[in-house]
């Protein structure tokens, strides 16, 4: 495992996600009230961006057909999905973000 820094603490509004790379691995970077969280940025029922979707407390909605995931541990929560999404654990130093993914 590796730490690897992937963005400043100000890309990311309170309540939002963007989406941040790791070699290939596409991971959907959260500001939850100032601390942040990680998940793998597909969904896990089609190929859609959460990111993109909608942040509602410490849950993501996909855009595609409303799965609903918890942000902190990445269940499936409601939808046309029963299998969670891969989170990774984050560090913030100052305002540099720090995400610890698996070697490839
Ligand atoms: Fe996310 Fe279908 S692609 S719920």
């Amino acid at each position: 495992m590796t730490w690897h820094k992937v963005a400043s603490s100000h890309d990311v509004e309170d309540g939002k996600a963007i989406e941040v790379k790791v070699g290939d691995t596409p991971i959907a970077l959260y500001n939850l009230d100032g601390e942040f969280f990680a998940t793998h940025n597909i969904c896990t029922h089609a190929y859609a961006c959460l990111h993109e979707g909608y942040v509602d407390g410490e849950t993501i909605e996909c855009p595609l057909h409303q799965a609903v995931f918890d942000i902190r541990t990445g269940e499936a929560l409601e939808g046309p999905v029963e299998v969670p999404v891969a989170t990774y654990d984050v560090k913030r130093e100052g305002d540099d973000i720090f995400i610890e993914v698996p070697e490839e």
